[in-house]
């Protein structure tokens, strides 16, 4: 296999651009990722795909919940302020309003046009990224009309 050519395939691939809202014990944060996907319908499930050496993946552990808050296409700045631990101030993650989900306490943000709340129920370690299974447990839309932001609109790339 040629290595670049790989790369240069993956990249193609079409992903979004998400906030992961997480609480552990009293502590909130939210963390930019782009390795999300619906994977089964009945019971409603998706997986996010954590890095193995991240602080989020621990928190995500440990809480066994978490949140995913979709952005619009117009919130790329808002996107590029949770690429490492969020601080929280006033209430807020890195300025951005949010109220703890009813069912994991994990951060919903008030600017997101849509979100879900989910639990773990399974993970699997093979490689980099641990892929971690959560039921939809609770969802929210404040917009149904926005254009989602995806990852090939920004300047950032993660895969390959
Ligand atoms: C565009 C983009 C997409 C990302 N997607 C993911 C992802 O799907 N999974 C992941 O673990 N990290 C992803 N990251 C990295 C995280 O934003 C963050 O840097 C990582 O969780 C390490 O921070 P932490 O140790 O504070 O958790 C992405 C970063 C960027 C710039």
């Amino acid at each position: 296999m040629d290595v670049q050519t790989k790369k240069t395939a993956l990249r193609m691939f079409t992903y979004g651009v998400y906030l992961l809202g997480m609480k552990q014990d009293t502590t909130y944060n939210a963390s930019t990722v782009s390795w999300v996907s619906q994977v089964s319908f009945e019971p409603p499930l998706v997986m996010v795909a954590l890095r193995n050496d991240s602080l989020t993946l621990g928190m995500v552990l440990a809480a066994k919940g978490f949140t995913i808050n979709l952005l619009d296409s117009r919130q790329m700045e808002m996107a590029g302020k949770f690429f490492k631990q969020a601080t929280y101030q006033d209430g807020k993650l890195n300025g951005h309003a949010f109220e703890p989900g009813a069912q994991t306490g994990a951060p919903v943000f008030v600017d997101a046009p849509a979100w879900l709340e989910c639990k773990v129920v399974e993970t699997l370690g093979r490689g980099d990224h641990t892929v971690v299974i959560a039921e939809v447990v609770e969802a929210g839309v404040r917009d149904e009309r926005a254009t989602p932001l995806v990852l090939r609109d920004t300047p950032w790339q993660y895969g390959g």
